[in-house]
């Protein structure tokens, strides 16, 4: 696609990953009621792959959170747009994320939501641009490890496009068509 000017990660690539992480978390919550806690909209593609590689019981829940509104680059504003529907109270709680960056927006939620007493509280991320990490936050799980490009598809947009695009690419910047 003409959009498209580097594939990062492959769709076989990030399956095969996904089913790795599955396995490894039915493993480490076995005996357990797991509440897979999705951030929207950009965690979508990951949870709905990855809850289906876990075998123990799972709910699922979702989060609307905001940091970057348009733009390409972290804001530090967080803001919740949609909030949970259930309590987490005494709950396993695993948070599904697209990806990491400056950590400003997980940070933010992770004090959120730790005041709502959990049982367990841990973050699964598809994708963690360490390089650019602004504040210390435990991740628990990472798919892969990237390197400081703007990357999108899988759920990953660029002014909500290319979510749908099964694979994770940098956008060719010709597209890079509005405001930043
Ligand atoms: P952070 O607060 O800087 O860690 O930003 C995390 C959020 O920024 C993610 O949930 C994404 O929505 C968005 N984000 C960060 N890097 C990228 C990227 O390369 N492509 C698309 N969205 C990104
Ligand atoms: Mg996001």
């Amino acid at each position: 696609m003409d959009i498209v000017k580097r594939v990062l990660i492959a769709e076989e690539e990030i399956q095969e990953r996904v089913r790795e992480l599955g396995a490894q978390i039915s493993k480490d919550y076995e005996g357990k009621e797991l509440l897979l806690l999705c951030i929207l909209k950009g965690g979508l593609m990951f949870l709905a792959d990855l809850c289906r590689h876990i075998t123990v019981p799972v709910a699922i829940d979702f989060i609307g959170i905001s940091s970057y509104g348009h733009a390409t680059r972290s804001s530090g504003v967080v803001r919740i747009t949609k909030d949970l529907e259930q309590s987490i109270e005494g709950k396993h709680v695993l948070i599904i994320e697209d990806i990491i960056d400056s950590g400003l927006t997980l940070s933010y939620l992770m004090n959120n939501l730790a005041i709502r007493k959990p049982a367990s509280l841990k973050i699964c991320t598809l994708l963690d641009k360490q390089v650019n990490r602004e504040v210390d936050i435990p991740v628990d799980y990472v798919g892969f490890t990237v390197p400081n490009e703007f990357l999108v598809g899988y759920g990953l947009d660029y002014c909500e496009l290319y979510r749908n695009i099964p694979y994770i690419f940098v956008l060719d910047p010709k597209y890079y068509t509005h405001d930043m």
